[in-house]
């Protein structure tokens, strides 16, 4: 049946180039939220913008999925047909020709979102858009951290883990020192759209180096986001790990905070409970041979990333 409305149309557009005629349909462009909560009271508005150059609107279309659920065509009483879109409602009251709200979202409904209009006779110009939305499932707690010792001495090499609760979809790990970015986990599962909950792991191995040692033989970068990337193709449980390697230079001031944050798209962020690490025998900042610029040289960074799961 949208198979051959598609073929129907194809054919006018088709006439309708040979003919050299202008466009009755311009600039249709969909606007979707990358990602929304789940559960009761939350909503996602869908909106679809065009310009029918005066022609009148014969209908637009959503669909979720291939499936259509919104209906809007002005010439019938009522213009709004909705269908059966399980996991969520439309809310009628606030949609109409140009959008469509859905609430109380199941994570289910996450994927493509298209949206067709289709300009009035003679020609029924018709244009498709679509954009993908997550429904979003948080984990349920923060992150937690554990670090492999809250002392440091120069040259240690300091283990930690983070770990996240399982959620929809899986959360991305990112690696703070003193409250800068060091290192994002980046949690990239193939197969999202069997929708199940899955946790994040991360586990990070921090050098603290004395400064001569940083610089001897060695090219660094300034404040870049390093980032792990699992094989793409083989599905793995967050428990294969992947380390994030990281160097530093002692800190002037003999101690620093190591945190950690997951991220869910732009709409979830939540951090850990911070860990203070603090040298054993802090030498007066002189003796270091650190300046002034101690603070920053620490955040002239060396990354090396090693993914153990793409060295194999
Ligand atoms: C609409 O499309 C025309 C060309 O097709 C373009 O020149 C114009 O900038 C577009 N307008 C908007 C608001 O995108
Ligand atoms: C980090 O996790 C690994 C693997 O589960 C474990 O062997 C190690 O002891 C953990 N380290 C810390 C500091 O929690
Ligand atoms: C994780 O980060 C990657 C790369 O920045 C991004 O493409 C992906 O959407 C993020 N995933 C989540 C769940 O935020």
């Amino acid at each position: 049946m949208l198979k051959m409305r598609r073929i129907c149309h194809l054919i006018f557009r088709l006439l309708f180039l040979l003919d050299g005629g202008v466009w009755s349909l311009r600039n249709l462009s969909i606007s979707v939220p990358r990602a929304v909560l789940s559960g009761e009271g939350q909503s996602a508005v869908l909106r679809c913008t065009y310009d029918l150059e005066g022609v009148a609107l014969y209908s637009i279309r959503w669909y979720r999925a291939q499936t259509e659920f919104y209906r809007y065509v002005p010439r019938e009483m009522p213009p709004t047909m909705v269908f059966p879109l399980p996991g969520a409602s439309v809310d009628l009251a606030a949609s109409d020709h140009q959008q469509v709200r859905i609430v109380n979202l199941n994570r289910r409904l996450s994927g493509e979102y298209q949206c067709e209009v289709t300009a009035d006779a003679p020609l029924f110009h018709t244009d498709i858009r679509a954009a993908p939305l997550t429904v979003v499932d948080p984990p349920f707690r923060a992150p937690r951290l554990s670090v492999s010792q809250r002392t440091y001495s120069r040259g240690d090499v300091i283990r930690a883990n983070c770990s996240v609760d399982e959620a929809y979809p899986a959360p991305n790990i990112t690696w703070t020192l003193d409250e800068h970015k060091i290192a994002e986990s980046v949690s990239w599962w193939t197969f999202e759209m069997d929708f199940k909950e899955r946790g994040a792991f991360s586990q990070l191995e921090l050098s603290v180096l004395e400064a001569e040692q940083y610089r001897v033989g060695l090219s660094y970068t300034s404040s870049s986001l390093a980032r792990v990337y699992p094989d793409h193709h083989v599905y793995r449980e967050p428990q294969d790990q992947d380390v994030v390697r990281y160097s530093m230079v002692a800190p002037a001031g003999g101690q620093f905070q190591l945190g950690c944050v997951a991220t869910i798209h732009d709409i979830y962020a939540r951090q850990s409970e911070p860990v203070w690490v603090r040298e054993d025998a802090p030498r007066p900042a002189s003796v270091t041979g650190e300046d002034s610029a101690g603070t920053k040289s620490r955040c002239s960074l060396l990354i090396i990333i090693i993914s153990a799961g793409l060295a194999l």
